[in-house]
């Protein structure tokens, strides 16, 4: 067998559930394509598939509980969740999927998963009226949200014999996603990308701005999926409420529309890839007041407003070899505006927010778009959430290259 995983290190999580005997396969596929495995698994797993059978298969002693039944040892799940090059969950039930979620870590599996640096996929496998549920369903967007992958269930006869949604998903397509993972993890690297998100605001006085409602979702996802390819990110953000995780992303908190410029043209220099999705202000006030404006001063007031600086036109001017991306957020004829301002802006490529879709635009977890390039093409997608959305962008830029 062909040595795809060889040198990657992989925590195989295993829960409670029926589907944990298909687990000693997915482990010896693991480890015929060259991977290191460290089996965690849960009080309940043990009792679908005995330990001595996984650390046969993996040649590693399995990790269960926090201390080490005869000597006490303390087993570190910040070693392991530090030593993971990506944490599959196979199978994983609606109970461990609940305490992912809330991170209740009373077992060395969540524990492990709340400490991973790493990717994280879960293939779960549970009743079919157990997989519908509203909870598990929430659940499960919520863990999309926070960027695990998903590996969905199959259709078909299960455990309590009855026949619908729930089966795990075959080990020999879980190898083929991480295969797929550590061949996609490496499409970037070497590469640098600036990535623009999020809103800017203008100040008018000490305490008051002009601003936008972007959430800067869409951007921050950008910038994780990038690092996930193996890119070095630098992430120039607006006020947004937003954390980042991976430590390849160098984060630039900045306010002001003018701020944003500067400091993407100091990115933009050594850059190979820079993505525009941030919400600029177009226009910024003329002044701002020292001290706060009184309101007994006037009964009504005009404030005079400037044009900020085009971001994107800015660096489309000192484009080069470099890929530029911007956004299009349009209410009337989305299509021939943005792809004129793909022109206006030199950019190579747009990608265009639908408005007409409520599961897109500001603030939402999922996005709708199309994708326009400079040589006049146009991709449509449905909605996904925001990292999917962020994976097709970028699979479109890394065919631009
Ligand atoms: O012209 P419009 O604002 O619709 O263009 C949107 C695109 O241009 C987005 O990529 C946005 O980030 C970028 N932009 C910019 N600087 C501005 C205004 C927009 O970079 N001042």
């Amino acid at each position: 067998m062909e040595q795809t995983l060889k040198g990657k290190h992989i925590v195989l999580g295993i829960t409670g559930g029926i589907a944990a005997y298909k687990s000693a396969y997915l482990l010896r596929l693991l480890i015929k394509a060259g991977a290191e495995v460290q089996v965690v698994i849960t009080p309940n797993g043990k009792e679908f598939i005995t330990p001595a059978t996984l650390a046969a298969l993996s040649g590693k002693p399995v990790v269960s509980e926090f201390f080490a039944a005869n000597t006490g040892e303390w087993h570190s799940h910040v070693d392991l969740g530090l030593w993971s090059d990506l944490m599959v969950i196979a199978p994983a039930t609606a109970s461990t999927i609940g305490k992912m979620v809330s991170g209740v870590a009373d077992n060395m599996l969540v524990t492990t998963y709340l400490s991973a640096k790493s990717h994280v996929m879960v293939a779960p496998a549970m009743d079919l009226d157990m997989w519908a549920h509203p909870s598990t369903q929430r659940n499960i967007a919520t863990l999309m949200a926070d960027g695990v992958e998903i590996i969905q269930p199959g259709s078909g006869e299960l455990a309590s014999h009855l026949t619908g949604k729930g089966r795990m998903e075959e080990p020999e397509e879980i190898l083929r996603r991480v295969e797929a993972f550590f061949k996609k993890k490496e499409s970037l690297s070497g590469k640098h990308v600036v990535v623009t998100a999020g809103p800017t605001y203008e100040n008018i006085d000490p305490v008051r701005f002009i601003g936008n409602y972007s959430s800067g979702k869409m951007g921050f996802a950008i910038a994780e999926e990038a690092a996930a390819r193996g890119a070095r990110v630098t992430l120039i953000a607006g006020p947004v409420a937003l954390q980042t995780s991976h430590p390849a992303i160098e984060r630039i908190d900045v306010r002001s529309a003018r701020e944003m410029l500067h400091q993407a043209e100091n990115a933009f220099a050594d850059c190979d890839i820079a993505i525009l999705s941030a919400a600029v202000a177009d226009y910024a006030p003329a002044e701002c007041a020292d001290s706060k404006i009184k309101r007994e001063k006037t009964d009504g007031m005009t404030l005079q407003l400037v044009k900020n600086p085009d971001i994107a036109a800015t660096l489309g001017k000192e484009k080069g070899s470099r890929i530029l991306v911007g956004f299009a957020l349009e209410t009337d004829h989305e299509m021939e505006n943005a792809a004129r301002k793909l022109i206006n802006k030199n950019l190579d490529m747009i990608v265009v927010n639908s408005l007409q879709n409520p599961l897109a635009g500001f603030n939402k977890d999922t996005n709708q778009v199309t994708l326009i390039k400079a040589d006049n093409t146009s991709k449509a997608f449905p909605a996904k959430t925001k990292r999917e959305v962020a994976a097709d962008i970028l699979d479109e830029i890394e065919k631009l290259k």
